[in-house]
C-alpha cells in the first residue's frame, strides 16, 4: 500500500459535522500499519473520517452510523464521480421534478430561505429521496447538505440560507427572533451556481475507485453484521463512539435530517442512537458493538478507539471504556493519552466552552474472540 497516497483532502470538508476526529488520526494509523487489501470498518462513522482516510490509502472500508445525515455524508466520501456528472444529476432532477409535492411552511422557513430557493431545494430533495443510488447523486446530496445553512458571505454567497451557523442547525424560534431583530431577509441565491462551485472544489481532483459500503443503521444490532451485508473479513476497526452524555446528534442536525427525509421540525427523537442513562448501561451497549464488529473480523484484527468525556457528565471516561471491552473478545494492548481537545478538532470541543477540555485516550486492542 502506498504510504505516500494523495493528500488532496478537500472532500473531507464537504459538509460540517461535529465531534469528528482529525483525518490524521485514522490516516497515520493505517498508513503505518495496514497492508494492501485489508478492510477497515468504523461502526460510528460520523462524517466518514475513517472511511475517507481509507480511501486516500486505497483501502476498502465499511462505515455504519444510525444518523441518516452521517451515513449520507460518508457515502459521499466514497463517491467516484466528477463535477460534470454531479451538475448533470442536479439538472436532471430539476427537469423531472417540476413542482415539489411538499414545501415546508411557517415563519422559520419563510425567514430561512428565499421562496424560489426553497422551491428548488425541495425539488432536489424529492428527486434524491426517490433515487439516490448513483455516486453522482450521493455526492450531490452531500453538497446540498453542506450548503444548506451557513453564514451570509461578504461578497459571494456560498450557502442557501439566511444568516445561520454552519455546523449546527439553528433552533427555529431563536433564529426567527435573530433575523427579525436585524431585518435580515434571505437572498435569492443561484442554487446551481453554488452546486457547481462546490462540486469543483470537492470532486475535481478526487482519487478514483473508492471501494466500500456505508450502512445506515444501529451498530448495536447484531443483524447488521451478517455475511450478506458485510462480505469481507475486517482487519481494522478505527472509531470514536459518542462520549458518555453526548446525545444531540439528531436534534443538532435537524435541517440536514429534514433534507435526507426527516420531518420539517426539530427532531428530538433519539431512535437507534446510543442511550446515555447510566455509565453501566452505556458500557453494555458499547460491548455489544465491540462483539458485533469482532464477529466479522480476522483473528488478531486491531481495534483503535478514541474516547473521552464531556464536562456535563462527571464520570471518568476510561473506566467506562475498559468496562465495555471486558469479556468482549477484544484484548486491550495499549492505552495512550490523546491529550485534550484542541479547537475545532476533537469531539469534546463542543461541550467545553466554559471549562477546560477533558483528556481523551486512544485505546488499542486485538481481536481474540
Ligand atoms: C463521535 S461521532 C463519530 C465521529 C467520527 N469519528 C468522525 O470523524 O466524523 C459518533 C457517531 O456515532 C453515531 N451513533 C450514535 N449511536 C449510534 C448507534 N447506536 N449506531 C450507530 N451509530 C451511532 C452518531 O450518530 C455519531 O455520528
Amino acid at each position: 500500500m502506498s504510504k505516500n497516497a494523495s493528500r488532496n483532502t478537500a472532500l473531507n470538508g464537504i459538509c460540517p459535522y461535529f465531534t469528528m476526529f482529525p483525518l490524521d488520526f485514522p490516516y497515520s494509523i493505517l498508513s503505518r500499519h495496514a497492508s494492501e487489501g485489508q478492510w477497515v470498518i468504523d461502526p460510528f462513522c460520523g462524517r466518514g473520517t475513517t472511511n475517507y482516510a481509507s480511501r486516500l490509502l486505497g483501502l476498502p472500508s465499511i462505515g455504519i452510523d444510525s444518523s441518516g445525515v452521517a451515513a449520507a455524508l460518508t457515502e459521499a466520501k466514497l463517491a467516484n464521480t466528477s463535477p460534470q456528472s454531479i451538475l448533470r444529476a442536479a439538472q436532471r432532477i430539476l427537469e423531472e421534478v417540476g413542482t415539489p409535492c411538499h414545501v415546508p411552511t411557517g415563519e422559520f422557513w419563510e425567514w430561512a430561505y428565499h421562496p424560489d430557493v426553497l422551491n428548488v431545494l425541495c425539488r432536489l430533495r424529492e428527486g434524491l429521496l426517490s433515487d439516490c443510488n448513483s455516486d453522482s447523486r450521493k455526492a450531490l446530496r452531500a453538497i446540498l447538505m453542506g450548503a444548506l445553512h451557513g453564514p451570509l458571505g461578504k461578497t459571494k454567497q456560498s450557502y442557501f440560507s439566511n444568516q445561520c451557523p454552519r455546523t449546527y442547525a439553528p433552533k427555529p424560534s431563536y433564529s426567527v427572533r435573530f433575523w427579525k431583530a436585524r431585518d435580515l431577509n434571505p437572498n435569492r441565491v443561484d442554487v446551481l451556481r453554488i452546486i457547481t462551485d462546490r462540486a469543483i472544489r470537492y470532486y475535481a481532483k478526487e482519487p478514483k475507485n473508492a471501494v466500500g459500503r456505508i450502512i445506515c443503521g444501529d451498530s448495536r444490532s447484531r443483524t447488521l453484521y451478517s455475511r450478506r451485508k458485510i462480505r469481507s473479513p475486517i482487519s481494522w476497526v478505527i472509531t470514536s463512539p459518542p462520549y458518555y452524555g453526548m446525545n444531540t446528534y439528531i436534534s443538532d442536525q435537524w435541517l440536514r435530517q429534514w433534507f435526507v427525509g426527516g420531518q420539517s421540525i426539530v427532531d428530538y427523537s433519539n431512535q437507534e442512537q446510543m442511550q446515555h442513562s447510566s455509565p453501566e448501561y452505556f458500557a453494555l451497549q458499547l460491548k455489544q458493538v465491540w462483539q458485533n464488529v469482532g464477529s466479522i473480523c480476522v483473528p488478531d484484527a486491531r481495534l483503535v478507539i478514541r474516547f473521552g468525556g464531556i464536562n456535563e457528565r462527571k464520570n471518568d471516561s476510561l473506566p467506562i471504556l475498559k468496562n465495555s471491552l471486558k469479556d468482549s473478545g477484544w484484548r486491550i494492548q495499549t492505552i495512550k493519552s490523546a491529550g485534550t481537545a484542541s479547537k475545532g478538532y476533537r469531539q469534546a470541543d463542543h461541550f467545553t466552552k466554559a471549562e477546560a477540555a477533558r483528556e481523551e485516550h486512544d485505546i488499542w486492542a486485538t481481536w481474540k474472540g
